[in-house]
């Protein structure tokens, strides 16, 4: 029996062993906003938080995340009241078909939780990883500096 925290919440799991924390968040436990695609850790739609910074979780086996964090897109939000980077997004009309909003915007967040001011090109190289298909990188990349103003405003 493995235990995961996820999302502020504890999950008793029965593991096979090689299953990825993707499999394991959408296909055993309901967490569809964490996207699957290329299944190759190419295109950043599997992104979660692990103790607050961007991984795949396409590349992780579940049953080695025990005593971790896992922060998926719905564990973002505050019931209804969604996280900033969320608004900004919205806002600055960045969400095109959404498929890989919830990797961006988790990618987005762990760049803020280590570096609160990024410039253009550090939020670039943070978003790099994180493929969009409908090309919407300009109002992707607007949307993240809106979201650090929203933040430094929140906190005054
Ligand atoms: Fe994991 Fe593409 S599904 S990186």
């Amino acid at each position: 029996m493995v235990k995961l925290r996820i999302n502020n919440k504890f999950y008793e799991l029965d593991l096979k062993g090689n299953e990825t924390l993707l499999e394991i968040l959408r296909d055993h436990l309901g967490f569809t906003g964490t996207k699957t695609a290329c299944d190759d850790a190419e295109c950043g739609a599997c992104s979660v938080l692990i103790d607050g910074v961007q991984m795949l979780s396409c590349l992780i086996l579940a049953c080695d995340m025990e005593g971790k964090e896992i922060t998926t897109i719905e564990g973002l939000s505050e019931g209804e009241k969604l996280h900033p980077i969320q608004e900004a997004f919205l806002e600055k009309g960045a969400v095109q078909c959404g498929f890989c909003i919830p990797g961006m915007v988790l990618s987005s967040k762990s760049l803020l939780n280590k570096n609160p001011n990024p410039s253009r090109q550090e939020i670039k190289e943070a978003l790099d990883g994180n493929i969009c298909r409908c090309a919407g990188y300009q109002k992707i990349f607007e949307a993240v500096e809106l979201a650090v103003e929203k933040i430094k405003k929140n906190k005054k």
